[in-house]
């Protein structure tokens, strides 16, 4: 039903510097997996079959990562580590089809993900931010899919956060609530303290209907030169319906270094390979 997904991951990665420097950001591995994989894979498990990358030229490593490598697949197999192949070059990604379009000018999330209109065409999508990482038995675009198949509308993943945190995120204001699904009547891009209109933001996964280009074609730059995806979706909401999903779920913001760092300690204590060194490593530290 969702056969197409859109990864920006154009943007400067600054607060990762000086890893970010010559590494993209989406490229740094939490253990032994770089992040970009988890968002692709969490695509691909929805039925999503064409990934739509918003890159730019520099960050060359992320297209590499997906395509076929035939020397490094032959090495494998001559040093007896055929075992290692299904890692190297995984079976899922055989049938799904990678679209690169560069972003020239790093204007905002908006912009990135106005460059893939073209592709998109008349389908809904969805988008994913692989610095957000999600981890829950049923994926949080599983989540997603399954209130856009109940409400035939945009959906956006949204959790709650400590008030303290909220001039971070985009932070919806909610109207009706029906168990997990709130139909949002606002939402605020990085609101102060005081104004903000819950404690409810928006995470890095999105459906949305076709109709949101029309809504970013409108959007102007902001204050910072950047074309919010929030300020497009305020626009959309007067038109349409755009329902918000509570997550449910673990969730890391893995474009912080907190964030990352407690990613990495939660998946080493569940890799069966290392959770008990790491335990122990832990303990010692303390
Ligand atoms: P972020 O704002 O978290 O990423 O954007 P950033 O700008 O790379 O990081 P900092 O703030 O400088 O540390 C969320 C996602 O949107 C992409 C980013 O690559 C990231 O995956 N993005 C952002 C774009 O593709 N283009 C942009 O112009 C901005």
């Amino acid at each position: 039903m969702i056969k197409k997904a859109v990864l920006p991951v154009a943007g400067f990665g600054t607060r990762f510097l000086p890893a970010s420097k010559s590494i993209p950001k989406e490229m740094l591995p939490i253990i032994d997996k770089p992040l970009v994989q988890y968002a692709v894979e969490e695509a691909i498990n929805i039925g999503v079959d064409e990934i739509i990358f918003i890159i730019s030229p520099e960050k060359y490593s992320i297209r590499k990562h997906f395509e076929k490598n035939e020397i490094f697949e032959s090495r494998l197999k001559n040093s007896d580590k055929t075992e290692m192949i299904s890692k190297l070059n995984p079976e899922i990604f055989s049938e799904i089809k990678f679209h690169y379009i560069d972003q020239e000018e790093q204007n905002g999330l908006g912009h990135a993900i106005l460059q893939a209109e073209k592709v998109i065409g008349d389908n809904s999508f969805a988008v994913l931010l692989p610095d957000d990482l999600f981890f829950s038995e049923e994926s949080c675009l599983d989540q997603l899919l399954n209130s856009y198949k109940k409400t035939n509308s945009s959906v956006i993943a949204v959790n709650k956060v400590n008030k303290e945190d909220i001039h971070k995120y985009g932070v919806i204001k909610p109207g009706d609530i029906k168990n997990n699904l709130i139909q949002i009547e606002d939402i605020v891009e990085k609101p102060s303290y005081e104004n903000a209109p819950s404690d409810i933001a928006v995470c890095g996964r999105y459906i949305f209907k076709p109709s949101i280009f029309k809504f970013l074609h409108l959007t102007n730059f902001d204050n910072s030169g950047e074309i919010q995806l929030t300020d497009a979706i305020k626009v959309l909401l007067k038109e349409e319906k755009v329902h918000a999903r509570i997550y449910e779920g673990e969730k890391y913001d893995c474009g912080s270094k907190k964030g990352f760092v407690h990613a990495t300690i939660a998946l080493a204590l569940r890799d069966e390979s290392i959770s008990k060194d790491i335990k122990e490593i832990i303990k010692e530290i303390i």
